[in-house]
C-alpha cells in the first residue's frame, strides 16, 4: 500500500494562467526535495495542459476538479476521464461539496464518476462532509456513512488503491478555523470503521485526508492523528509559502 501523505491542492475557480505558471514554477522550486508526500495540484479546467507541461518532469501529480461519467456524446460543457488523461491528468476530484451545493450533483451522480474514473484508471478524491446543520442535529455520522455508502456504490476491491476519502466538514471550508483534531480524528476513525465495514475482506484502504481551513499553523497537530493520511488545502495552496510550508511539515511528520 501507499504509505506516502498526501497534501491536494484544490484551487477551485481561481488564479488565471500567469498566476497559475508563476505559482507552479515557484512550488517546483521549492519542493525538490521532497520523497514522502504525494503532492496533487489542481487547477481548473482551461489550466490543466499548461500545469502538466510545466510539472511533467516532477513528481508532482496533476488532477482535475470534476469529471463527466460517459466516454463521450452530446454532453455539453462535460468532460470525460480519457480526455483528462489525456491532458494530463491522474487524478479527478470526484463529489466536493461546492459541486454538490451548487451544481446539485447527487451520490448517485458521484457514483457515477468514481465508477467510470477508477475504471479508465485516474485516481480518485472522494469529497465527503457534513453541513452545519447536519452537525448541529447531530447527523454528522449519518449523512458522511450515507455518502460513502452510496458514492462507493459497487466499486471493486481492486480499485480500492486508486481511491483517497478527502473528509470536509463544510461549515470550515474557507472559514479561517479548521474543525477541532477532536472532531477530525473521531470522524477519520469513523470513516476509517466504515470502510473496513463496506470491504471487510480488503487488505488495502482508501486513504483518508483531511480538507477545511488547513494552515501553516494547524497542520502539525492534524496530520499527527491517527487515520489521517494527508490533507486538502484550498486558500492556503495558492500561496506558495504557505502551501510548501504544509507540505515540508507533512513530510517531517513521518
Ligand atoms: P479551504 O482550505 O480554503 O478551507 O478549502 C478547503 C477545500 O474546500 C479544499 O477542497
Amino acid at each position: 500500500m501507499n504509505q506516502n501523505k498526501l497534501v491536494f491542492a484544490n484551487w477551485k475557480m481561481n488564479l488565471n494562467l500567469d498566476n497559475a505558471t508563476s505559482l507552479v514554477r515557484d512550488i517546483l522550486d521549492r519542493l525538490k526535495n521532497i520523497n514522502h508526500v504525494d503532492v496533487v495540484l489542481s487547477p481548473s479546467f482551461p489550466y490543466l495542459s499548461a500545469v502538466h507541461s510545466l510539472i511533467s518532469s516532477s513528481k508532482i501529480s496533476l488532477s482535475s476538479q470534476n469529471v463527466f461519467w460517459e466516454e463521450d456524446g452530446p454532453f455539453t460543457g462535460e468532460v470525460s476521464s480519457e480526455m483528462l488523461r489525456d491532458v494530463g491528468c491522474s487524478w479527478a476530484m470526484i463529489g466536493h461539496s461546492e459541486r454538490r451545493q451548487h451544481l446539485l450533483e447527487t451520490n448517485e451522480m458521484i457514483n457515477k464518476k468514481v465508477l467510470t474514473s477508477v475504471a479508465k484508471d485516474l485516481r480518485v478524491i472522494l469529497c465527503v462532509g457534513e453541513s452545519f446543520d447536519q452537525r448541529r442535529q447531530e447527523k454528522t455520522y449519518e449523512s458522511i456513512a450515507d455518502q460513502l455508502q452510496r458514492g462507493l456504490r459497487k466499486v471493486d476491491e481492486r480499485f480500492l488503491k486508486q481511491i483517497v476519502i478527502g473528509y470536509e466538514p463544510i461549515w470550515v471550508i474557507g472559514s479561517g478555523k479548521a474543525a477541532s483534531v477532536d472532531d477530525i480524528s473521531s470522524v477519520h476513525n469513523f470513516i476509517f470503521n466504515e470502510l473496513k465495514l463496506m470491504f471487510p475482506s480488503s487488505e488495502l484502504l482508501p486513504r483518508i485526508v483531511y480538507g477545511g481551513s488547513v494552515n501553516s499553523s494547524n497542520i502539525e497537530d492534524i496530520v499527527a492523528l491517527e487515520n489521517v493520511n494527508g490533507v486538502l488545502v484550498g486558500n492556503a495552496s495558492m500561496d506558495c509559502d504557505k502551501f510548501c510550508d504544509i507540505v515540508m511539515k507533512v513530510e517531517d511528520s513521518k
